[in-house]
């Protein structure tokens, strides 16, 4: 009789622990989601097809603000983590972002691509 309560057991912890992680990636999402609008909507759009306003008030091909574009895809997220914190060209660099927080917003932006992408 001991086995059944072990399974159990660890039946139960599974059924709690389950859903709490799918919580908390979820979390991390909306986190992302919230730092991306507040910190790279305004060029890059909500929709990170890029902001045609300030790509003209930048002086910029509005492209060039476009991170759904294939060279954007293919960088590496070690690559797109240095260049978002140190910045690239005319983009500012993100001072008063931390590395986990540029790593939620990329894990964000990364449901964009998908959404705008097709495969
Ligand atoms: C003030 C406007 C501005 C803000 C705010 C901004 N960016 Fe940018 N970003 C730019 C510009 C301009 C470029 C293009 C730079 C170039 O090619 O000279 C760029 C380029 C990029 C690129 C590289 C695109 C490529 O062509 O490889 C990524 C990735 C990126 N930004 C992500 C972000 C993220 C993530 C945020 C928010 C944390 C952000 N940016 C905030 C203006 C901005």
């Amino acid at each position: 009789m001991k086995m059944p309560s072990v399974l159990t057991g660890f039946g139960l912890a599974l059924f709690l622990l389950f859903p709490c992680s799918l919580f908390a990636a979820g979390k991390g999402l909306a986190a992302g989601q919230k730092l991306y609008d507040s910190r790279c909507a305004r060029c890059h759009g909500l929709n990170a097809k890029g902001n045609l306003d300030s790509a003209k008030s930048l002086g910029l091909d509005p492209l060039k603000l476009d991170l759904t574009r294939e060279v954007v895809l293919k960088k590496s997220r070690k690559d797109l983590e240095k260049l978002v914190m140190g910045g690239h060209g005319r983009m500012p660099k993100q001072e008063a972002l931390s590395l986990d927080q540029v790593r939620s917003i990329l894990k964000y932006l990364q449901t964009l691509q998908k959404a705008y992408v097709m495969k």
